[in-house]
């Protein structure tokens, strides 16, 4: 199936993994709108990607700010959403509140933007959404990413029988060099990727790019829904 000319939105893709995922599209000759809530990483992400791609100012977790981002980008084709925001914490040491918030991203945030995107999203489109390996094999310290990321991948497999004839799938990384990590001293976060690496069947962490091809594939193929494609470098074997 062709992408050249599909109106694409990216939710996330501003940065790391949507930031290439948009890339990619773009490589099809897509037309691809970006969304995200700083300005600033709005405005990077354009010179990085050209100036033919749309960008929208957006916080996925608000109902209200979703319908009106996309009443302005109208009728499109295929829908990624890839922001979100996880919590990482031992079960006894996390605050309640803190998983909420968590959930009140990645999953609600989710949620929402597919609610809202779908008077606008063309019936031989598709949906792909993002959760984690973290979801079939959490390490310790995961138990809310765990539960988030199985929530996605149950909704995804709802939402592909709900939303038929329109496709739905997931994306389901491990660990991948973005971003989501810059909050770690630099040391601290090489030493993370080279112990992860030394586990790994394939040796190294993912790069966003490795991750992207996967929302292509699933953009471009009709026989695939209710999906969840998991891209980890062989964590879930080891
Ligand atoms: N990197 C990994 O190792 C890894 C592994 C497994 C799963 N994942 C999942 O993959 C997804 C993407 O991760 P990434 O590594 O690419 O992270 P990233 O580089 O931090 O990118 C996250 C993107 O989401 C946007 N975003 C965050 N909260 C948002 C909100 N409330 N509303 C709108 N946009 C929002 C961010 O932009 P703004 O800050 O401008 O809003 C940014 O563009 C996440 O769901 C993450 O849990 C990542």
């Amino acid at each position: 199936m062709s992408l050249q000319g599909k109106r694409v939105v990216v939710v996330g893709g501003t940065s790391g993994i949507g930031l290439a995922t948009a890339k990619a599209f773009l490589e099809k000759s897509a037309h691809v709108i970006i969304a995200s809530r700083s300005a600033e990483k709005l405005s990077e992400a354009k010179k990085e990607l050209g100036e033919n791609v749309e960008g929208y100012e957006l916080d996925f977790r608000s109902d209200e700010k979703v319908a009106g981002f996309f009443s302005k980008v109208g009728n499109f084709d295929h829908l990624v959403v890839t922001a979100g925001e996880g919590a990482m914490g031992h079960f006894s040491d996390l605050p309640v509140a803190q998983v909420r918030e968590a959930f009140d991203s990645k999953f609600w945030g989710q949620y929402i933007t597919v609610h809202a995107a779908l008077p606008y999203l063309d019936k031989a489109g598709s949906i792909t959404l993002t959760s984690g390996v973290y979801g079939i094999r959490p390490p310790k310290g995961a138990s809310t990413l765990a539960s988030i990321n199985s929530a996605i991948d149950g909704l995804v497999r709802g939402l592909a029988v709900d939303l038929s004839p329109v496709r739905v799938n997931v994306v389901s990384p491990g660990i991948v060099d973005t971003p989501i990590y810059s909050g770690m001293p630099e040391d601290q976060r090489q030493g993370m990727y080279s112990q992860i690496s030394q586990q790994l069947p394939v040796g190294r962490v993912a790069q966003p790019e490795d991750i992207a091809q996967t929302y292509v594939y699933l953009a471009q193929n009709g026989f695939t829904t209710g999906t969840s494609v998991l891209i980890d470098g062989g964590a879930h074997l080891v």
